[in-house]
């Protein structure tokens, strides 16, 4: 299993956490690799780090539920590498609260980040991946997506969202050898989850069959698989990685 050496990657929300990790991950396997962030500093980190491996990378601070910024980011890229092979849509953010005192901004940003980013990038994206016939486009869901969660009626929407548009964008562009699937992690040890309290962690683990927390590894070789050449036949699928959470 692999992908081709020298393709491009873009990965949004790549300063920390899964979009770090995978990243790192994507530059081990031979591509060269964009990281945008809404963090600068973390972005030129991450990059960095890409670059130490050997292969190419970008630094690129923007917000992804900004158009226009989506637009140049994507464009910077291409104007230097020429292409972009693999997209993965992982920014993502959290204004947890409950339906009832949920604030109107809580639910607009998170959509913006979560899903109007994701369009953007995929608007910015897709003609290229369509041109050059392949493109693998990786979404970063939520088992909340598909399960919900109260408390997060803004994040589950967003999530479920992004099925949505993972599923009718794979049949908008599977005849021209561009692929489009969502990987719903459920709850991984990152500093998403590590905002919690210790109660609600252990609460969390006990709904979980495998008893513990995923890693961010687990995340990240579920992306890499969607990601790679042989997966050219698996189009507007959901893989969960949630320890049997949800089946
Ligand atoms: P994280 O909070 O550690 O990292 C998210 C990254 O996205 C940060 O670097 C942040 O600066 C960036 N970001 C936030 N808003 C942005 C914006 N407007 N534009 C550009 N970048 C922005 O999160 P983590 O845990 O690594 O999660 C990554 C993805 O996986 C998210 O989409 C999250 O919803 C999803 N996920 C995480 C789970 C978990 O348990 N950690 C479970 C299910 C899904």
């Amino acid at each position: 299993m692999g992908i081709a050496e020298g393709r491009v990657a873009l990965v949004t929300g790549g300063a920390q956490g899964i979009g770090r990790a995978l990243a790192l991950a994507l530059a081990g396997a031979g591509v060269d690799v964009a990281v945008t962030d809404v963090n600068p500093a973390g972005a030129e980190e991450a990059a960095a780090a890409v670059a130490a491996t050997g292969r190419k990378s970008w630094a690129l601070a923007g917000d992804v539920s900004d158009f226009a910024a989506a637009r140049e980011m994507t464009e910077e890229v291409l104007q230097d590498s020429g292409k972009i092979d693999i997209l993965v849509n992982n920014a993502g953010i959290t204004r947890d609260g409950l339906l009832l005192r949920m604030k109107e901004q809580d639910w607009d940003s998170v959509l913006a980040v979560n899903l109007k980013g994701a369009f953007n990038f995929c608007k910015a994206a897709v003609p290229v991946m369509v041109k050059q016939r392949y493109g693998r486009i990786v979404n970063m869901s939520s088992v909340v997506g598909v399960m919900g969660n109260a408390g997060q009626a803004n994040y589950s929407a967003s999530k479920a969202g992004l099925i949505g548009l993972t599923k009718s964008l794979a049949r908008e562009v599977a005849s021209r050898g561009v692929t489009v699937n969502a990987v719903a992690p459920g709850f991984i040890d990152t500093a998403m989850t590590q905002a919690l309290s210790e109660k609600v962690r252990t609460a969390l683990q006990q709904q979980i069959p495998a008893g513990k927390l995923g890693q961010v590894e687990d995340v990240v070789a579920a992306a890499l698989f969607l990601a790679s050449e042989e997966a050219s036949y698996i189009t507007g699928q959901v893989l969960h990685v949630n320890g049997g959470m949800y089946t």
